[in-house]
Protein backbone atom coordinates (compact mmCIF):
# COMPACT_ATOMS: atom_id res chain seq x y z
CA UNK A 1 0.00 0.00 0.00
CA UNK A 2 1.28 3.30 -0.96
CA UNK A 3 1.47 6.36 1.59
CA UNK A 4 -0.91 8.22 -0.41
CA UNK A 5 -3.55 4.99 -0.38
CA UNK A 6 -3.28 5.05 3.08
CA UNK A 7 -3.64 8.50 4.06
CA UNK A 8 -6.76 8.38 1.91
CA UNK A 9 -8.53 4.98 3.01
CA UNK A 10 -7.04 6.74 6.92
CA UNK A 11 -9.36 9.80 6.32
CA UNK A 12 -12.02 8.35 4.66
CA UNK A 13 -12.40 5.60 7.20
CA UNK A 14 -12.49 8.41 9.83
CA UNK A 15 -14.47 10.53 8.23
CA UNK A 16 -17.36 7.57 7.74
CA UNK A 17 -16.45 6.82 11.28
CA UNK A 18 -17.05 10.47 13.00
CA UNK A 19 -20.16 10.22 10.98
CA UNK A 20 -21.48 7.39 12.89
CA UNK A 21 -19.97 7.86 16.15
CA UNK A 22 -20.56 11.77 16.57
CA UNK A 23 -24.26 11.38 15.43
CA UNK A 24 -25.14 8.94 17.43
CA UNK A 25 -28.14 10.19 19.04
CA UNK A 26 -27.56 8.14 22.40
CA UNK A 27 -24.90 10.68 23.21
CA UNK A 28 -27.41 13.52 23.40
CA UNK A 29 -29.11 11.94 26.69
CA UNK A 30 -28.48 13.54 29.76
CA UNK A 31 -29.60 12.67 33.17
CA UNK A 32 -29.53 15.29 35.63
CA UNK A 33 -29.20 14.92 39.28
CA UNK A 34 -29.65 17.04 42.11
CA UNK A 35 -29.40 16.01 45.76
CA UNK A 36 -30.58 19.07 47.87
CA UNK A 37 -28.26 20.74 50.13
CA UNK A 38 -25.27 18.43 49.29
CA UNK A 39 -22.22 20.36 50.13
CA UNK A 40 -18.92 20.40 48.16
CA UNK A 41 -17.04 18.82 50.92
CA UNK A 42 -19.18 16.51 51.73
CA UNK A 43 -17.74 14.42 49.39
CA UNK A 44 -14.67 13.89 52.04
CA UNK A 45 -16.37 14.05 55.30
CA UNK A 46 -16.94 10.08 54.59
CA UNK A 47 -15.73 7.67 52.38
CA UNK A 48 -18.34 8.25 49.02
CA UNK A 49 -16.85 5.33 46.85
CA UNK A 50 -19.59 5.92 44.36
CA UNK A 51 -18.90 9.39 43.90
CA UNK A 52 -15.24 8.64 43.83
CA UNK A 53 -16.01 6.36 41.19
CA UNK A 54 -17.92 9.20 39.42
CA UNK A 55 -15.26 11.25 39.59
CA UNK A 56 -12.26 8.90 38.25
CA UNK A 57 -14.39 7.70 35.34
CA UNK A 58 -15.52 11.29 34.81
CA UNK A 59 -15.17 15.06 35.72
CA UNK A 60 -15.52 16.89 38.80
CA UNK A 61 -15.21 20.62 39.27
CA UNK A 62 -14.41 21.58 42.74
CA UNK A 63 -15.47 24.58 43.51
CA UNK A 64 -19.38 25.98 42.67
CA UNK A 65 -20.32 28.98 42.13
CA UNK A 66 -24.10 29.70 42.76
CA UNK A 67 -26.10 31.92 42.55
CA UNK A 68 -27.65 34.37 45.03
CA UNK A 69 -29.83 34.00 47.40
CA UNK A 70 -28.50 30.52 47.94
CA UNK A 71 -31.80 28.74 48.08
CA UNK A 72 -33.67 25.60 46.70
CA UNK A 73 -36.07 26.95 44.35
CA UNK A 74 -33.64 30.46 42.89
CA UNK A 75 -31.09 27.43 42.60
CA UNK A 76 -32.75 24.93 41.15
CA UNK A 77 -34.34 27.33 37.84
CA UNK A 78 -30.77 28.53 37.36
CA UNK A 79 -29.62 24.92 37.03
CA UNK A 80 -32.26 24.60 34.25
CA UNK A 81 -32.62 28.30 32.77
CA UNK A 82 -28.89 29.50 33.15
CA UNK A 83 -30.27 32.83 34.31
CA UNK A 84 -29.73 35.27 37.63
CA UNK A 85 -32.35 34.97 40.16
CA UNK A 86 -33.08 38.52 38.98
CA UNK A 87 -33.35 37.18 35.19
CA UNK A 88 -35.59 33.91 36.32
CA UNK A 89 -37.64 35.40 38.83
CA UNK A 90 -37.69 32.90 41.63
CA UNK A 91 -35.99 35.61 43.64
CA UNK A 92 -36.53 32.96 46.85
CA UNK A 93 -38.54 30.18 48.29
CA UNK A 94 -41.02 32.93 49.73
CA UNK A 95 -41.62 35.49 47.66
CA UNK A 96 -44.86 38.77 47.11
CA UNK A 97 -44.99 40.06 43.65
CA UNK A 98 -46.41 43.40 44.22
CA UNK A 99 -47.94 44.15 40.58
CA UNK A 100 -48.90 40.59 40.33
CA UNK A 101 -50.51 40.76 44.08
CA UNK A 102 -49.65 37.52 44.52
CA UNK A 103 -47.45 35.31 46.93
CA UNK A 104 -45.42 32.46 46.01
CA UNK A 105 -44.28 30.30 49.54
CA UNK A 106 -42.43 26.95 49.21
CA UNK A 107 -43.81 26.52 53.24
CA UNK A 108 -47.25 26.06 52.05
CA UNK A 109 -46.46 24.31 48.63
CA UNK A 110 -48.41 27.74 47.23
CA UNK A 111 -45.67 27.54 44.14
CA UNK A 112 -48.03 26.29 41.49
CA UNK A 113 -49.10 29.96 39.84
CA UNK A 114 -47.83 29.63 36.34
CA UNK A 115 -47.02 33.76 36.32
CA UNK A 116 -44.10 33.41 38.79
CA UNK A 117 -42.18 30.69 36.76
CA UNK A 118 -42.82 32.25 33.40
CA UNK A 119 -39.90 35.29 32.95
CA UNK A 120 -37.84 32.05 32.00
CA UNK A 121 -38.55 28.83 30.14
CA UNK A 122 -37.07 25.86 31.89
CA UNK A 123 -35.16 23.55 29.14
CA UNK A 124 -37.74 20.81 29.41
CA UNK A 125 -39.83 22.97 27.41
CA UNK A 126 -36.96 24.45 25.13
CA UNK A 127 -36.03 20.63 24.48
CA UNK A 128 -40.02 19.51 24.00
CA UNK A 129 -40.41 22.43 21.42
CA UNK A 130 -37.55 21.11 19.69
CA UNK A 131 -39.16 17.48 18.80
CA UNK A 132 -37.58 15.75 21.81
CA UNK A 133 -39.00 14.24 25.70
CA UNK A 134 -38.23 15.25 28.81
CA UNK A 135 -39.30 13.66 31.98
CA UNK A 136 -38.76 14.67 35.34
CA UNK A 137 -38.78 13.08 38.95
CA UNK A 138 -39.91 15.36 41.94
CA UNK A 139 -37.57 18.11 39.90
CA UNK A 140 -38.64 21.73 41.83
CA UNK A 141 -41.08 23.63 39.53
CA UNK A 142 -41.58 20.10 36.79
CA UNK A 143 -44.87 19.93 38.02
CA UNK A 144 -45.84 23.55 37.40
CA UNK A 145 -47.30 24.53 34.14
CA UNK A 146 -45.03 26.76 32.51
CA UNK A 147 -45.69 28.52 29.35
CA UNK A 148 -48.32 25.85 28.69
CA UNK A 149 -46.58 22.98 29.41
CA UNK A 150 -45.49 20.65 31.72
CA UNK A 151 -42.30 18.01 31.13
CA UNK A 152 -43.68 15.07 28.92
CA UNK A 153 -43.63 12.61 31.76
CA UNK A 154 -43.39 14.16 35.75
CA UNK A 155 -45.19 13.28 38.53
CA UNK A 156 -46.95 15.80 41.12
CA UNK A 157 -44.69 16.72 43.75
CA UNK A 158 -44.50 13.76 46.77
CA UNK A 159 -41.83 13.97 49.07
CA UNK A 160 -42.98 10.33 50.65
CA UNK A 161 -41.62 9.13 47.04
CA UNK A 162 -38.94 6.76 47.94
CA UNK A 163 -35.29 7.34 45.82
CA UNK A 164 -35.51 3.61 44.02
CA UNK A 165 -39.61 4.89 42.90
CA UNK A 166 -38.04 7.62 41.34
CA UNK A 167 -34.86 5.88 40.16
CA UNK A 168 -37.34 3.30 38.32
CA UNK A 169 -39.46 6.23 36.68
CA UNK A 170 -36.27 7.54 35.40
CA UNK A 171 -35.30 4.18 33.62
CA UNK A 172 -38.48 3.95 32.35
CA UNK A 173 -38.91 6.92 30.47
CA UNK A 174 -35.51 6.58 28.89
CA UNK A 175 -36.19 3.22 28.00
CA UNK A 176 -39.89 3.53 26.75
CA UNK A 177 -41.00 3.20 23.24
CA UNK A 178 -40.05 7.61 22.79
CA UNK A 179 -37.50 6.98 24.96
CA UNK A 180 -36.45 11.10 26.66
CA UNK A 181 -33.43 12.13 26.08
CA UNK A 182 -33.39 14.67 29.31
CA UNK A 183 -34.24 13.18 32.65
CA UNK A 184 -33.92 15.29 35.93
CA UNK A 185 -34.02 13.37 39.15
CA UNK A 186 -34.63 15.44 42.67
CA UNK A 187 -33.79 14.05 45.90
CA UNK A 188 -34.41 16.07 49.35
CA UNK A 189 -31.05 15.08 51.05
CA UNK A 190 -29.04 15.67 52.76
CA UNK A 191 -31.00 19.37 52.73
CA UNK A 192 -33.36 17.87 55.55
CA UNK A 193 -30.50 16.48 57.70
CA UNK A 194 -28.54 19.21 57.48
CA UNK A 195 -30.78 21.90 58.65
CA UNK A 196 -31.96 19.47 61.69
CA UNK A 197 -28.35 18.30 62.70
CA UNK A 198 -26.21 20.86 61.15
CA UNK A 199 -23.77 20.59 58.59
CA UNK A 200 -21.38 19.97 61.85
CA UNK A 201 -22.86 17.12 63.50
CA UNK A 202 -20.94 13.55 63.55
CA UNK A 203 -24.89 12.70 62.93
CA UNK A 204 -24.29 13.90 59.01
CA UNK A 205 -21.64 10.91 58.60
CA UNK A 206 -24.46 8.48 57.83
CA UNK A 207 -26.94 11.25 56.18
CA UNK A 208 -24.07 11.55 53.40
CA UNK A 209 -22.83 7.73 53.80
CA UNK A 210 -27.04 7.08 52.78
CA UNK A 211 -26.98 9.17 49.57
CA UNK A 212 -23.40 7.50 48.79
CA UNK A 213 -25.59 4.14 48.34
CA UNK A 214 -28.51 5.94 46.66
CA UNK A 215 -25.94 7.39 43.97
CA UNK A 216 -25.01 3.63 43.54
CA UNK A 217 -28.20 2.46 43.03
CA UNK A 218 -28.55 5.19 40.68
CA UNK A 219 -25.71 3.86 38.51
CA UNK A 220 -26.37 0.01 39.13
CA UNK A 221 -29.71 0.37 37.81
CA UNK A 222 -28.43 2.50 35.07
CA UNK A 223 -26.22 -0.59 34.52
CA UNK A 224 -28.59 -2.82 34.58
CA UNK A 225 -30.33 -1.23 31.92
CA UNK A 226 -27.56 -0.98 29.29
CA UNK A 227 -28.04 3.21 29.69
CA UNK A 228 -24.63 3.51 31.42
CA UNK A 229 -22.32 3.78 29.11
CA UNK A 230 -24.78 6.04 27.14
CA UNK A 231 -26.30 8.49 29.39
CA UNK A 232 -24.34 12.05 30.45
CA UNK A 233 -25.43 11.58 34.15
CA UNK A 234 -24.82 14.97 35.97
CA UNK A 235 -24.57 14.98 39.38
CA UNK A 236 -25.15 18.26 41.31
CA UNK A 237 -26.83 20.55 43.84
CA UNK A 238 -28.68 23.68 44.60
CA UNK A 239 -26.24 25.16 47.72
CA UNK A 240 -24.19 23.77 50.80
CA UNK A 241 -25.38 24.40 54.30
CA UNK A 242 -23.81 26.12 57.45
CA UNK A 243 -23.83 25.65 61.04
CA UNK A 244 -26.21 27.90 63.07
CA UNK A 245 -26.35 28.56 66.79
CA UNK A 246 -28.71 30.22 69.43
CA UNK A 247 -25.42 32.08 70.35
CA UNK A 248 -26.10 33.77 67.03
CA UNK A 249 -29.31 35.44 66.32
CA UNK A 250 -30.65 38.51 65.23
CA UNK A 251 -33.98 39.29 66.84
CA UNK A 252 -35.69 42.19 64.80
CA UNK A 253 -38.29 42.70 66.97
CA UNK A 254 -35.54 44.21 69.24
CA UNK A 255 -35.15 46.63 66.46
CA UNK A 256 -37.53 47.19 64.95
CA UNK A 257 -41.79 47.92 65.30
CA UNK A 258 -43.32 45.21 63.64
CA UNK A 259 -46.27 46.86 62.79
CA UNK A 260 -44.34 48.58 60.38
CA UNK A 261 -43.52 46.21 58.01
CA UNK A 262 -43.99 42.58 56.17
CA UNK A 263 -41.70 40.10 56.49
CA UNK A 264 -41.80 38.16 53.22
CA UNK A 265 -39.02 36.05 53.49
CA UNK A 266 -36.68 35.15 56.67
CA UNK A 267 -33.23 33.98 57.24
CA UNK A 268 -30.67 34.64 56.03
CA UNK A 269 -31.75 37.04 53.76
CA UNK A 270 -34.83 39.30 55.06
CA UNK A 271 -37.39 40.47 52.32
CA UNK A 272 -38.84 43.07 54.01
CA UNK A 273 -41.63 45.28 52.66
CA UNK A 274 -42.22 48.86 54.73
CA UNK A 275 -45.73 49.56 55.48
CA UNK A 276 -46.91 52.39 53.33
CA UNK A 277 -44.99 55.70 54.92
CA UNK A 278 -42.21 53.83 56.93
CA UNK A 279 -39.85 52.82 54.73
CA UNK A 280 -37.32 55.26 56.06
CA UNK A 281 -38.49 54.40 59.83
CA UNK A 282 -37.47 50.72 59.23
CA UNK A 283 -34.45 51.58 57.00
CA UNK A 284 -32.87 53.73 60.05
CA UNK A 285 -34.17 51.55 62.34
CA UNK A 286 -32.36 48.55 60.92
CA UNK A 287 -29.35 49.90 59.26
CA UNK A 288 -27.08 49.88 62.45
CA UNK A 289 -28.95 47.73 64.61
CA UNK A 290 -26.34 44.50 64.71
CA UNK A 291 -23.12 44.10 63.42
CA UNK A 292 -23.91 41.06 61.47
CA UNK A 293 -26.40 42.41 59.69
CA UNK A 294 -25.93 44.24 56.71
CA UNK A 295 -29.11 46.33 55.29
CA UNK A 296 -29.81 47.45 51.65
CA UNK A 297 -31.96 49.77 50.18
CA UNK A 298 -32.85 47.46 47.21
CA UNK A 299 -30.86 50.31 44.14
CA UNK A 300 -27.79 49.52 46.95
CA UNK A 301 -27.75 45.20 46.26
CA UNK A 302 -24.26 45.00 45.44
CA UNK A 303 -24.55 44.16 41.61
CA UNK A 304 -22.69 41.03 41.89
CA UNK A 305 -25.33 39.68 43.55
CA UNK A 306 -27.42 39.81 40.42
CA UNK A 307 -29.81 40.37 42.68
CA UNK A 308 -32.22 43.81 42.17
CA UNK A 309 -33.80 44.19 38.91
CA UNK A 310 -37.12 42.50 39.29
CA UNK A 311 -40.44 43.71 40.97
CA UNK A 312 -40.03 40.20 43.54
CA UNK A 313 -36.83 41.52 45.30
CA UNK A 314 -38.19 43.61 48.04
CA UNK A 315 -37.38 47.52 48.87
CA UNK A 316 -34.87 46.50 51.73
CA UNK A 317 -33.07 43.35 51.86
CA UNK A 318 -31.16 42.66 55.36
CA UNK A 319 -28.63 39.79 54.82
CA UNK A 320 -26.83 38.23 57.87
CA UNK A 321 -23.22 37.18 57.97
CA UNK A 322 -22.64 33.39 57.85
CA UNK A 323 -24.01 31.13 60.62
CA UNK A 324 -26.09 34.33 61.67
CA UNK A 325 -29.72 33.54 61.81
CA UNK A 326 -32.60 36.41 61.68
CA UNK A 327 -35.77 35.65 63.77
CA UNK A 328 -38.45 38.67 64.15
CA UNK A 329 -38.87 36.96 67.45
CA UNK A 330 -37.68 34.05 69.52
CA UNK A 331 -40.58 31.96 69.51
CA UNK A 332 -39.62 31.73 65.07
CA UNK A 333 -38.75 28.50 64.34
CA UNK A 334 -35.10 28.03 64.77
CA UNK A 335 -32.86 25.30 62.48
CA UNK A 336 -29.30 24.60 63.36
CA UNK A 337 -28.15 24.35 59.94
CA UNK A 338 -28.62 26.64 56.95
CA UNK A 339 -28.19 28.19 53.80
CA UNK A 340 -29.01 31.25 51.34
CA UNK A 341 -26.46 33.68 52.40
CA UNK A 342 -23.80 34.99 50.43
CA UNK A 343 -22.49 33.04 47.15
CA UNK A 344 -19.51 33.84 47.26
CA UNK A 345 -19.23 31.89 50.60
CA UNK A 346 -17.42 28.06 50.61
CA UNK A 347 -19.69 26.68 52.44
CA UNK A 348 -22.83 27.80 50.60
CA UNK A 349 -21.17 26.04 47.08
CA UNK A 350 -22.82 22.57 45.72
CA UNK A 351 -20.78 19.45 44.12
CA UNK A 352 -20.83 18.64 40.67
CA UNK A 353 -19.95 15.50 38.90
CA UNK A 354 -20.93 13.76 35.66
CA UNK A 355 -19.81 10.49 33.59
CA UNK A 356 -20.95 9.72 30.29
CA UNK A 357 -19.66 9.10 26.40
CA UNK A 358 -19.28 13.25 26.31
CA UNK A 359 -17.60 13.96 29.78
CA UNK A 360 -13.45 13.12 29.83
CA UNK A 361 -12.74 11.03 32.49
CA UNK A 362 -11.08 11.44 35.34
CA UNK A 363 -10.71 15.23 34.98
CA UNK A 364 -10.46 17.54 37.91
CA UNK A 365 -11.49 21.59 36.97
CA UNK A 366 -11.07 24.21 39.88
CA UNK A 367 -14.03 26.03 39.41
CA UNK A 368 -17.52 26.72 37.37
CA UNK A 369 -20.46 29.07 37.49
CA UNK A 370 -23.84 27.02 37.70
CA UNK A 371 -24.92 29.14 35.41
CA UNK A 372 -22.73 27.30 32.73
CA UNK A 373 -24.52 24.46 32.81
CA UNK A 374 -27.51 25.48 30.92
CA UNK A 375 -25.49 26.23 27.86
CA UNK A 376 -23.91 23.13 28.25
CA UNK A 377 -27.23 21.04 28.80
CA UNK A 378 -28.74 22.65 25.48
CA UNK A 379 -25.24 21.45 23.79
CA UNK A 380 -25.54 18.28 24.97
CA UNK A 381 -29.01 17.82 23.48
CA UNK A 382 -28.65 20.07 20.65
CA UNK A 383 -31.16 22.48 21.04
CA UNK A 384 -31.17 26.16 20.90
CA UNK A 385 -29.97 27.92 24.25
CA UNK A 386 -32.86 30.63 25.07
CA UNK A 387 -30.79 33.63 26.30
CA UNK A 388 -28.46 33.16 29.49
CA UNK A 389 -25.67 34.24 31.80
CA UNK A 390 -23.61 31.22 31.35
CA UNK A 391 -20.98 30.53 29.03
CA UNK A 392 -20.00 27.24 27.53
CA UNK A 393 -16.96 28.42 26.48
CA UNK A 394 -15.94 27.89 30.67
CA UNK A 395 -16.78 24.26 31.28
CA UNK A 396 -16.06 23.44 27.71
CA UNK A 397 -12.99 21.52 28.85
CA UNK A 398 -15.00 18.99 30.81
CA UNK A 399 -16.17 17.36 27.36
CA UNK A 400 -14.33 15.12 24.87
CA UNK A 401 -13.79 16.95 21.66
CA UNK A 402 -15.87 14.02 20.02
CA UNK A 403 -19.20 15.58 21.63
CA UNK A 404 -20.94 16.64 17.96
CA UNK A 405 -22.11 20.36 17.33
CA UNK A 406 -22.01 21.07 13.89
CA UNK A 407 -21.06 25.05 13.27
CA UNK A 408 -23.54 26.14 11.11
CA UNK A 409 -21.25 28.27 8.48
CA UNK A 410 -23.53 30.97 8.04
CA UNK A 411 -23.95 31.91 11.60
CA UNK A 412 -20.38 31.65 11.85
CA UNK A 413 -20.16 34.64 9.58
CA UNK A 414 -22.77 36.62 10.98
CA UNK A 415 -21.12 36.42 14.29
CA UNK A 416 -18.07 36.87 12.95
CA UNK A 417 -19.40 40.70 12.09
CA UNK A 418 -20.17 41.19 15.70
CA UNK A 419 -22.82 40.32 18.02
CA UNK A 420 -24.98 42.65 19.97
CA UNK A 421 -26.38 39.90 22.03
CA UNK A 422 -24.00 38.55 24.01
CA UNK A 423 -25.65 35.31 26.35
CA UNK A 424 -27.69 34.42 23.39
CA UNK A 425 -25.34 32.80 21.37
CA UNK A 426 -22.22 30.37 22.18
CA UNK A 427 -19.43 32.24 22.29
CA UNK A 428 -18.02 29.16 20.58
CA UNK A 429 -19.71 29.60 17.57
CA UNK A 430 -17.66 32.83 17.30
CA UNK A 431 -14.82 31.26 15.88
CA UNK A 432 -14.12 31.65 12.30
CA UNK A 433 -14.94 29.07 10.04
CA UNK A 434 -11.50 28.28 9.02
CA UNK A 435 -9.90 27.58 12.33
CA UNK A 436 -12.95 24.97 12.84
CA UNK A 437 -11.34 23.51 9.41
CA UNK A 438 -7.58 23.50 10.74
CA UNK A 439 -8.94 21.72 14.20
CA UNK A 440 -11.24 19.47 11.97
CA UNK A 441 -7.97 17.15 10.79
CA UNK A 442 -7.03 16.95 14.72
CA UNK A 443 -10.52 15.84 15.62
CA UNK A 444 -10.34 12.82 12.87
CA UNK A 445 -7.68 11.60 14.08
CA UNK A 446 -8.80 11.81 18.01
CA UNK A 447 -12.03 10.24 16.53
CA UNK A 448 -9.40 7.40 14.91
CA UNK A 449 -7.62 7.24 18.13
CA UNK A 450 -11.24 7.37 20.53
CA UNK A 451 -12.88 4.98 18.27
CA UNK A 452 -10.58 2.52 18.15
CA UNK A 453 -10.91 2.33 22.03
CA UNK A 454 -14.49 2.26 22.25
CA UNK A 455 -13.65 -0.61 19.75
CA UNK A 456 -11.47 -2.84 22.31
CA UNK A 457 -14.07 -1.86 25.15
CA UNK A 458 -16.81 -3.08 23.64
CA UNK A 459 -15.07 -6.23 22.93
CA UNK A 460 -14.92 -6.70 26.13
CA UNK A 461 -17.66 -5.19 28.70
CA UNK A 462 -17.33 -7.80 31.18
CA UNK A 463 -14.11 -7.06 31.69
CA UNK A 464 -14.92 -3.47 32.24
CA UNK A 465 -17.36 -3.95 34.43
CA UNK A 466 -15.01 -6.00 36.52
CA UNK A 467 -12.92 -3.59 36.71
CA UNK A 468 -15.32 -1.00 38.01
CA UNK A 469 -16.50 -3.38 40.65
CA UNK A 470 -12.53 -3.80 42.01
CA UNK A 471 -12.01 -0.30 42.11
CA UNK A 472 -14.58 0.11 44.56
CA UNK A 473 -13.66 -1.93 47.36
CA UNK A 474 -10.39 -0.21 47.25
CA UNK A 475 -11.77 3.30 47.34
CA UNK A 476 -14.01 1.77 50.13
CA UNK A 477 -10.98 1.08 52.31
C1 LIG B 1 -28.94 18.74 15.82
O1 LIG B 1 -30.15 19.37 15.48
C2 LIG B 1 -30.23 19.75 14.12
C3 LIG B 1 -31.57 20.44 13.90
O2 LIG B 1 -31.84 21.32 14.93
C4 LIG B 1 -30.12 18.55 13.22
O3 LIG B 1 -30.11 18.96 11.89
C5 LIG B 1 -28.83 17.81 13.53
O4 LIG B 1 -28.79 16.61 12.79
C6 LIG B 1 -28.77 17.47 15.00
N1 LIG B 1 -27.49 16.87 15.32
C7 LIG B 1 -27.38 15.70 15.89
C8 LIG B 1 -25.98 15.24 16.16
O5 LIG B 1 -28.34 15.04 16.20
C1 LIG C 1 -54.31 42.33 46.78
O1 LIG C 1 -54.94 41.11 47.15
C2 LIG C 1 -55.59 41.16 48.42
C3 LIG C 1 -56.15 39.78 48.71
O2 LIG C 1 -55.18 38.82 48.56
C4 LIG C 1 -56.68 42.19 48.38
O3 LIG C 1 -57.27 42.29 49.67
C5 LIG C 1 -56.12 43.55 47.98
O4 LIG C 1 -57.14 44.47 47.82
C6 LIG C 1 -55.36 43.43 46.68
N1 LIG C 1 -54.70 44.70 46.39
C7 LIG C 1 -54.82 45.30 45.23
C8 LIG C 1 -54.07 46.58 45.08
O5 LIG C 1 -55.47 44.85 44.33
C1 LIG D 1 -47.03 9.84 47.98
O1 LIG D 1 -46.18 8.70 47.89
C2 LIG D 1 -46.46 7.71 48.88
C3 LIG D 1 -45.38 6.66 48.78
O2 LIG D 1 -45.21 6.23 47.46
C4 LIG D 1 -47.86 7.15 48.64
O3 LIG D 1 -48.17 6.21 49.63
C5 LIG D 1 -48.87 8.30 48.71
O4 LIG D 1 -50.13 7.82 48.39
C6 LIG D 1 -48.47 9.40 47.74
N1 LIG D 1 -49.35 10.53 47.95
C7 LIG D 1 -50.04 11.07 46.96
C8 LIG D 1 -50.86 12.25 47.30
O5 LIG D 1 -49.99 10.65 45.83
C1 LIG E 1 -19.94 39.35 63.33
O1 LIG E 1 -19.60 40.65 63.68
C2 LIG E 1 -18.39 40.77 64.42
C3 LIG E 1 -18.25 42.21 64.84
O2 LIG E 1 -18.24 43.04 63.72
C4 LIG E 1 -17.23 40.32 63.55
O3 LIG E 1 -16.02 40.36 64.28
C5 LIG E 1 -17.49 38.91 63.09
O4 LIG E 1 -16.47 38.52 62.18
C6 LIG E 1 -18.85 38.81 62.41
N1 LIG E 1 -19.14 37.43 62.09
C7 LIG E 1 -19.12 36.97 60.83
C8 LIG E 1 -19.43 35.52 60.64
O5 LIG E 1 -18.89 37.67 59.86
C1 LIG F 1 -43.58 36.41 68.38
O1 LIG F 1 -44.38 36.72 67.24
C2 LIG F 1 -45.56 35.96 67.14
C3 LIG F 1 -46.22 36.28 65.84
O2 LIG F 1 -46.07 37.61 65.48
C4 LIG F 1 -46.46 36.29 68.36
O3 LIG F 1 -47.63 35.50 68.27
C5 LIG F 1 -45.69 35.96 69.62
O4 LIG F 1 -46.45 36.37 70.73
C6 LIG F 1 -44.37 36.69 69.65
N1 LIG F 1 -43.59 36.21 70.77
C7 LIG F 1 -42.91 37.04 71.55
C8 LIG F 1 -42.11 36.39 72.63
O5 LIG F 1 -42.91 38.25 71.36
C1 LIG G 1 -6.81 9.81 37.85
O1 LIG G 1 -5.83 10.82 37.76
C2 LIG G 1 -4.93 10.85 38.84
C3 LIG G 1 -3.98 12.01 38.65
O2 LIG G 1 -4.59 13.07 38.05
C4 LIG G 1 -4.17 9.54 38.92
O3 LIG G 1 -3.33 9.55 40.05
C5 LIG G 1 -5.16 8.39 39.02
O4 LIG G 1 -4.46 7.16 38.96
C6 LIG G 1 -6.15 8.43 37.89
N1 LIG G 1 -7.17 7.42 38.12
C7 LIG G 1 -7.63 6.63 37.16
C8 LIG G 1 -8.67 5.65 37.56
O5 LIG G 1 -7.25 6.71 36.00
C1 LIG H 1 -18.04 33.22 36.62
O1 LIG H 1 -18.66 34.37 36.05
C2 LIG H 1 -17.95 35.56 36.27
C3 LIG H 1 -18.79 36.71 35.76
O2 LIG H 1 -19.38 36.41 34.54
C4 LIG H 1 -16.61 35.46 35.56
O3 LIG H 1 -15.88 36.65 35.76
C5 LIG H 1 -15.84 34.29 36.13
O4 LIG H 1 -14.64 34.12 35.43
C6 LIG H 1 -16.67 33.01 36.01
N1 LIG H 1 -15.98 31.96 36.72
C7 LIG H 1 -15.59 30.83 36.14
C8 LIG H 1 -14.86 29.88 37.02
O5 LIG H 1 -15.80 30.57 34.98
C1 LIG I 1 -28.52 37.78 32.11
O1 LIG I 1 -29.20 37.33 30.95
C2 LIG I 1 -30.36 38.07 30.65
C3 LIG I 1 -30.99 37.39 29.45
O2 LIG I 1 -30.12 37.41 28.38
C4 LIG I 1 -30.00 39.52 30.37
O3 LIG I 1 -31.17 40.25 30.13
C5 LIG I 1 -29.26 40.10 31.58
O4 LIG I 1 -28.82 41.38 31.30
C6 LIG I 1 -28.06 39.22 31.91
N1 LIG I 1 -27.42 39.70 33.12
C7 LIG I 1 -26.16 40.05 33.16
C8 LIG I 1 -25.63 40.57 34.45
O5 LIG I 1 -25.43 39.98 32.18
ZN1 LIG J 1 -32.11 23.17 48.69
Amino acid sequence: MTPQFLLVSFVLAALTLETTFSLQPDQQKVLLVSFDGFRWDYLYKVPTPHFHYIMQSGVHVKQVTNIFITKTYPNHYTLVTGLFAENHGIVANDMFDPILNKSFSLDDMNIYDSEFWEEATPIWVTNQREGHSSGAAMWPGADVKIHNSFPTHYMPYNESMSFEDRVAKIIEWFTSKEPINLGLLYWEEPDDMGHHLGPDSPLMGPVISDIDKKLGYLIQMLKNAKLWNTVNLIITSDHGMTQCSKQRVIELDQYVDKEHYTLIDRSPVAAILPKEGKFDEVYEALAHAHPNLTVYKKEEIPERWHYKYNNRIQPIIAVADEGWYILQNKSDDFLLGNHGYDNALAEMHPIFLAHGPAFRKNFTKEAMNSTDLYPMLCHLLNITAMPHNGSLRNVQDLLNSATPKAIPYTQSTTLLLGSDQPGEYEPEEAYPYFIGLALGSVIVIVFFAVFIKHLIQSQMPALQDLQAEIVQPLLQA
